[in-house]
């Protein structure tokens, strides 16, 4: 089946980051549900998720970007082509410029080291050159930090980012939904960020619903 990026069948592509914080399960299952709401998915993992998704998942994932698309494919039982996944330094990338089609980005889990390297604009690997384009461009940024307790450098950058028109959106579900298991607290979480980029969702009711 072909996939043509940014067309009707899929909308505009979201790009997906997951970094070395603890909750891997949170970048997952953002990735299956934005499958699933037939949108095309861009992903890049660090290093430091890696090991993270090897240490919290029942398995882990290739790093070489084709086969990563492969696994995260049928894992997510997305459509061939749908997900595309990018290697650390791949600086032909889409998102690595301003011309690329990528409507929004998501850096979930986002590790404070990467927290940081976006609010300096280091840009010194693919997933902090992407964001600092989703910056410049004025596009959606949403980061999912988690870390406890913070300390005055994580506040000040969740400040400036703020500051800068991204959202910053800590990974600590409610529990005032009545999560029965881990999913239904991963799907809080995820739940949110589908409602900040305005992508329908049934994975648990709004405020009110
Ligand atoms: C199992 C594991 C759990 C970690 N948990 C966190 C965490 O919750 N938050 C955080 O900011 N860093 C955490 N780290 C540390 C980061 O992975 C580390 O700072 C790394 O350099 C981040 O690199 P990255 O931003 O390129 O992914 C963890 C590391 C490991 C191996």
């Amino acid at each position: 089946m072909a996939v043509e990026h940014g067309s009707e069948r899929f909308g505009a592509p979201v790009t997906v980051a997951l970094t070395g914080a603890s909750g891997a399960q949170y970048g997952l299952r953002l990735i299956e549900a934005l499958v699933a709401a037939e949108r095309e998915v861009w992903v890049m993992i660090s290093k430091a998720a890696h090991l993270v998704i090897a240490t919290e998942t029942d398995g882990d994932l290739p790093a070489r970007p084709e086969r990563l698309a492969e696994a995260l494919t049928e894992r997510a039982g997305a459509a061939p082509g749908q997900i595309r996944c990018f290697g650390r330094e791949d600086w032909m990338a889409p998102v690595a410029s301003g011309s690329g089609a990528s409507s929004a980005m998501v850096i979930c889990p986002c590790s404070t080291g990467t927290l940081s390297a976006v609010a300096c604009g280091a840009s010194n690997n693919l997933i902090e050159r992407a964001a600092d384009v989703a910056l410049k461009e004025r596009r959606q940024l949403i980061l999912v930090p988690r870390e406890t307790p913070l300390s005055a450098i994580h506040l000040e950058h969740m400040l400036n980012l703020t500051r800068l028109g991204a959202v910053v959106m800590p990974a600590a579900p409610g529990f005032y939904h009545r999560p029965a298991s881990v999913e239904d607290l991963i799907d809080f979480i995820v739940a949110r960020i589908l409602n900040q980029l305005g992508i329908e969702h049934r994975l648990m009711p709004r405020w009110g619903e």
